[in-house]
């Protein structure tokens, strides 16, 4: 009987139903979160996930994936996001465009007949775990009555920092969509205040409102409020790379992990091994992600970088999306590349790279040198940092000449001092406890104790002007100059009386 009790118990504890939600159409946020999944149905908990990259992997039996891939089509080809992605410089239009598609596809993916049957169902669930980016979904934590977890697949946002009640500072934990280092000029820390209180008030008036109107529509409920919602989430689960990203105070309840897309190592494709093993001056690996299809880069740069390569004593892997037609010799274009197997080939040299947060995680860990060419988001600050802390170069697309290319590439090639820097870097990568186990440790944590409110920070919730002083600092500043003002009236009176009087004794003298 007691055995009998102690096994229900076991039993209960062990496995929760979860409703895991991940509707970025980007491979690289996905690749981040499989993991994830994975290992919590392994371990007995039932997985109901919403993803637009299904894993389809038949031995996963208590993994039940509701397949969005349509989004692909829907942000890529109907509403190009790309083309604005990857040739809009104008920051305020990207994300005029990138806002309208977010709630576009929110919309869509509600309406999706599996998607609908779920969030009209009267299912329960133990815990939601969504994605950080899309608000409107964390409106179901309400209608399931649950606790929720958000996951990123990058660094906390000074936005969610701030919400979560996160220590953050808008110069110093400064926007990762700003192409700046970490040595601020006066006008950059200018720019980095400004653009801190946009991204605030966009966030805070116009995203949420928005996805918050599609929620309560698709729910019937008026009552939602996601912004009440995401401050009492139990946890945060992030991305950042230990020694490249920022250090920074966290509360208990953000959660880090890194490296979670890392897959076992493979046997590369037969005829890819016999061109890395043929190498005997080494390997150029040349990706630009899966988000910046190399087909949007024009055919005049394209141009550069094959003639720049064709003419080097290395070997070429290139992961392009497209035909070529006269490929040089010393280049193997290939239209999927196993990265991270590549990545650890002894013979690879340099990783030409997009800058995105996994790619350079992987060059780090398996000791590539970088030299980053950015196109969007974090990639420019991905590759500044690459250059500041020596583990390779970056260089713009738009100054890209054949002479420069050249000199950069030869420079950051093979070079000791980059090696000897990753070397040391991809050291720091341990850590007491492997980041999915420590996702999922933290993870069951919540489900155990119906959730984390013990965590929730004093911060989350504060008004702004509470959380930066402007109160206190104003009542202060005001109080001084109003006590100065005083003070310097009356020691004017008191001169006044006391050169009078002088003056009079001088007189009577
Ligand atoms: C599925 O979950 C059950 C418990 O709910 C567990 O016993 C079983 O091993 C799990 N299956 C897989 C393939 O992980
Ligand atoms: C989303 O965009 C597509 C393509 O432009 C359009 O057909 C559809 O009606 C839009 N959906 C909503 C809910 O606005
Ligand atoms: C969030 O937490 C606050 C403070 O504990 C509470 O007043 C509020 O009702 C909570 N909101 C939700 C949606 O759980
Ligand atoms: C290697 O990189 C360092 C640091 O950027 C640079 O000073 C040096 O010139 C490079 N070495 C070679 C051989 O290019």
């Amino acid at each position: 009987m007691y055995w009998f009790l102690l096994l229900v118990a076991v039993h209960s504890a062990a496995c929760a139903k979860i409703l895991a939600i991940a509707p970025t159409p980007l491979y690289s946020h996905q690749s981040v979160f499989r993991s994830i999944w994975s290992e919590l149905s392994q371990r007995g908990h039932h997985v109901t996930l919403i993803t637009t990259n299904p894993m389809k992997n038949p031995t996963l039996t208590n993994l039940t994936e509701i397949d969005i891939s349509f989004t692909y089509k829907l942000v890529f080809e109907d509403h190009q996001m790309q083309y604005v992605v990857n040739t809009e410089s104008n920051i305020v239009k990207l994300m005029a465009h990138v806002f309208f598609v977010m709630n576009n596809m929110t919309s869509e993916q509600l309406k999706h007949p599996q998607v609908e049957a779920l969030v009209k169902s009267d299912d329960h669930f133990d815990l939601m775990v969504v994605e950080a980016h899309v608000p409107a979904w964390f409106g179901l934590a309400k209608k399931f009555d649950c606790p929720l977890i958000i996951v990123t697949s990058l660094p906390a946002t000074n936005f969610f920092k701030g919400v979560v009640g996160n220590m953050h500072n808008l110069v110093y934990t400064h926007s990762f969509d700003l192409p700046f280092g970490e040595d601020l000029s006066f006008v950059q820390r200018v720019i980095c205040v400004l653009f801190g209180i946009f991204d605030g008030i966009q966030n805070r008036y116009l995203l949420y409102p928005f996805q918050e109107r599609i929620i309560r529509e698709t729910l019937g409920d008026e009552k939602i409020d996601l912004i009440d919602i995401v401050q009492n989430v139990s946890l945060m689960i992030t991305n950042e790379i230990p020694g490249f990203s920022k250090v920074i105070t966290h509360i208990p309840s953000m959660v880090h992990t890194n490296g979670l897309q890392i897959q076992p190592p493979q046997d590369l494709p037969s005829d890819l091994k016999q061109f890395l093993d043929e190498a005997p001056n080494g390997v150029i690996y040349v990706s630009l992600g899966s988000t910046v299809k190399s087909y949007l880069m024009s055919h005049e740069k394209k141009f550069v970088l094959f003639e720049v390569l064709a003419g080097l004593a290395y070997k070429v892997v290139w992961k392009l999306e497209e035909k070529v037609d006269q490929v040089p010799p010393n280049v193997k274009v290939v239209s999927w590349a196993p990265q991270q197997d590549i990545l650890r080939h002894p013979n690879t040299k340099l990783f030409i790279s997009q800058g995105g947060l996994q790619s350079i995680d992987e060059a780090i860990r398996f000791k590539v040198p970088i030299l980053g060419i950015p196109f969007f988001g974090d990639q420019f600050y991905n590759s500044i940092r690459v250059k500041e802390l020596k583990l390779g170069s970056w260089i713009e697309l738009h100054t890209l000449t054949k002479e420069k290319l050249k000199e950069v590439i030869l420079e950051t090639v093979d070079n000791s001092t980059y090696l000897k820097n990753l070397e040391e870097m991809s050291g720091l990568m341990e850590h007491p406890l492997k980041s999915v186990d420590k996702a999922v440790w933290w993870i069951e944590y919540v489900i155990r104790h119906k959730g984390a409110i013990h965590l929730r920070s004093p911060l989350a919730g504060m008004p702004f002007y509470q959380y930066y002083l402007l109160d206190v600092g104003g009542f202060l500043l005001v109080f001084f100059i109003v006590g100065a003002f005083i003070s310097l009236r009356l020691a004017k009176l008191a001169w006044k009386q006391f050169r009078q009087r002088t003056f009079t004794k001088v007189k009577l003298q």
